[in-house]
């Protein structure tokens, strides 16, 4: 949530921090600021609503030329989406401006302090003190980066903060505890980002920063110390995506191109992770064999589509290691005073690596003696950097809000992880892992042949744009696939949208049930005569009887549930539990062309940010 820019060099500062902003959007969309150095002084301008805006007041009212600036694109946590509460902050010398994500858990008390010394604060954020309080230390100490390292020691809570002074014109200065932020390192040129993407454009090489460090940024370098000022060590790594891949690519939206990468993002995770033997070699676990044999419970935390993919990851653990698998909401999780030691391993999963809930959780499950492996797509992120292990998704960057291919990805890590615990307890060996791994590297064949069908699935979303309600139906891994088609629905087409079990239907639901009332229902595969088959026949039946406009996912050659289907929506055959990789497909793709037709913008839905870097 919100996202921040930094940069010096000898390039226009406000052109290098404008591009970047647009690289950032998605992390927040409520206004945007920019603020230089320049002329003495510092020049800043902010716009409520989305970059454009700022863009329309820049081409209107140029700022002074610089090569230092900062940037900012925001959520909003403490005040509404003004144009006062839009960031760059400001001292009211206007002598320092400093951009925030995150949140000043003890802004009240400062804000009162500050008040009492004379200062006036004039906008409702949380923000505002830092730059008073930068400007007070400042005077003492001419020294930006002290003056920042005297201010954290002050702020409690999650913060990135970025900041630039008129009487330091040729530095920026950030700061991070909990939330991201990343140091970018070009010929003579440095950047700041809460992504890697804001400067992916101008360098690959990038630099992480731990928690609780500031960072200096000059043109003769970065300087990185602790909040106490000792020197950090810090890791540089290369990025190893470019530009192209968080561009449109002649997409309308980065939700279709992100979607039609699914094929490509499968086949990546899988790669190089398993021999000839059908040894899996998951190089980037480092907790030893002996020590997952040990493992007598896995407990799986995460959010949202995460979640999802994780309830996903249970049926896997369980069937194939026997090893009881929980999976919790990460917001919840350390709330309830959780069963964990050192023979439990929590999976964490997250695309973007910073979503506090689950870093929240995962700090707590190794306070608790467990060992965390994190399931991330994001290299260098905080929760992968935080946990024992970390199995790398090879998605890409997801830049759409709602995610997609990073939800297939996470299901073929789970399925690894999965594997990879029954390799080192003995209940899965070499040629069952070997033929699992196959299967999975067909699912991407199989995933580009779902997307080549998908037109029907379009027609039936924009003639169902005026629906109030979608209903999801699924049994065993179904079932999370149907809770993550109602998701994808809400958040995209801000529909009424929920997905149930499909057997707990006569325990409640069914009464929502009404003439022409659309239910998606994800049908098992019949293979095997299989009793789960069966029964969600009988669902599918019941619900129609009732009026239900059913809309039924099928594997081919199902033809038991063809007179029940009003539309029938093929998927390959595939083994059951590998199956949401290809069920799931098919309500992307509905969502979004339903959002579509109602108007939505799919790539940045109202009120969401990407990475929810506050709990
Ligand atoms: C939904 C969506 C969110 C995220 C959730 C977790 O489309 O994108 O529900 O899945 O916020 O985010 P990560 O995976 O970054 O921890």
């Amino acid at each position: 949530m919100c996202g921040i820019v930094g940069y010096v060099g000898s390039q226009s500062a406000l052109d290098v921090v404008m591009a970047g902003l647009k690289r950032l959007e998605y992390r927040g969309y409520d206004s945007a600021g920019v603020a230089v150095p320049a002329d003495g002084g510092l020049a800043t301008a902010k716009r409520a609503g989305k970059l454009v805006n700022l863009d329309k007041e820049l081409s209107e009212h140029p700022l002074p030329a610089a090569a230092t600036g900062i940037g900012h694109t925001r959520w909003a946590t403490h005040g509404g989406p003004t144009d006062a509460n839009a960031h760059p902050h400001l001292d009211n010398a206007g002598r320092v401006a400093v951009v925030h994500n995150g949140i000043i858990e003890n802004f009240a008390p400062l804000r009162a302090e500050l008040a009492e010394r004379g200062h006036d604060l004039p906008s409702e954020t949380d923000t505002e003190v830092v730059a008073h309080l930068l400007a007070e230390e400042f005077s003492g100490c001419a020294d930006l980066a002290q003056a920042m390292r005297l201010v954290c020691r002050r702020l409690e809570g999650a913060f990135t903060l970025v900041a630039v002074h008129a009487d330091a014109p040729d530095v920026v200065v950030g700061a991070r505890r909990n939330s991201p932020l990343v140091v970018g390192v070009g010929e003579g040129e440095y950047f700041l980002a809460s992504d890697v993407a804001a400067f992916i454009a101008h360098t690959r090489d990038a630099v992480e920063l731990g928690q609780d460090q500031v960072v200096e940024l000059s043109r003769d370098g970065v300087t990185v110390t602790g909040f106490d000022g000792t020197p950090a060590d810090v890791r540089s790594y290369h990025v190893d995506w470019d530009a192209s891949a968080a561009e449109k690519a002649g997409y309308a939206s980065f939700m279709l191109k992100e979607i039609a990468e699914q094929p490509k993002a499968v086949a990546d995770t899988l790669l190089g992770r398993v021999d000839g033997s059908g040894t899996l070699s998951l190089d980037e676990v480092r907790i030893p064999p002996g020590v997952l044999r040990e493992t007598n419970k896995v407990v799986v935390i995460a959010c949202g589509t995460a979640y999802h993919a994780g309830l996903i990851a249970k049926y896997a653990i369980e069937h194939w290691t026997r090893i009881p698998c929980e999976v919790e909401l990460a917001s919840e999780f350390r709330y309830r005073d959780p069963i964990l030691d050192q023979q439990t391993l929590v999976v964490a999963i997250s695309q973007s690596g910073e979503t506090m809930d689950t870093l929240m959780a995962l700090r707590h499950a190794r306070e608790q003696g467990a060992r965390v492996l994190a399931i991330c797509n994001t290299n260098g992120s905080t929760i992968p950097r935080e946990s024992d292990a970390v199995l790398y998704t090879h998605a890409g960057p997801e830049v759409a809000v709602a995610s997609t291919k990073a939800f297939l990805t996470q299901l073929v890590a789970c399925y690894l992880v999965a594997l990879y615990l029954g390799q080192a307890r003995g209940t899965k060996y070499g040629d069952e892992i070997r033929d699992v791994v196959r299967d999975l590297a067909g699912i991407s064949g199989a995933v580009e042949r779902v997307l080549g069908t998908m037109e029907p699935v379009r027609e039936l979303a924009r003639s169902l744009a005026h629906k109030d309600t979608v209903l999801f139906l699924g049994r065993h891994v179904g079932h999370p696939v149907a809770l993550e088609g109602a998701l994808k629905l809400k958040e995209l087409a801000y529909m009424h949208a929920e997905g149930f079990a499909a057997g707990e239907l006569k325990h409640g639901p069914i009464a929502l049930i009404e003439e022409d009332l659309p239910v998606v229902v994800v049908a098992p595969s019949p293979r095997g005569r299989s009793v789960l088959h069966g029964k969600i026949v009988s669902n599918i039946q019941e619900i129609r009887a009732r009026g239900a406009r059913t809309v039924v996912i099928a594997e081919e050659g199902d033809e038991a549930v063809v007179p029940y289907a009003d539309h029938l929506i093929r998927v390959p055959a595939t083994p059951t539990l590998l199956q949401p990789l290809v069920a799931t497909v098919p309500l992307q793709v509905f969502a979004c062309e339903l959002a579509t037709a109602r108007g939505n913008e799919v790539d940045q839905p109202r009120n969401l940010a990407k990475s929810v870097t506050v709990e």
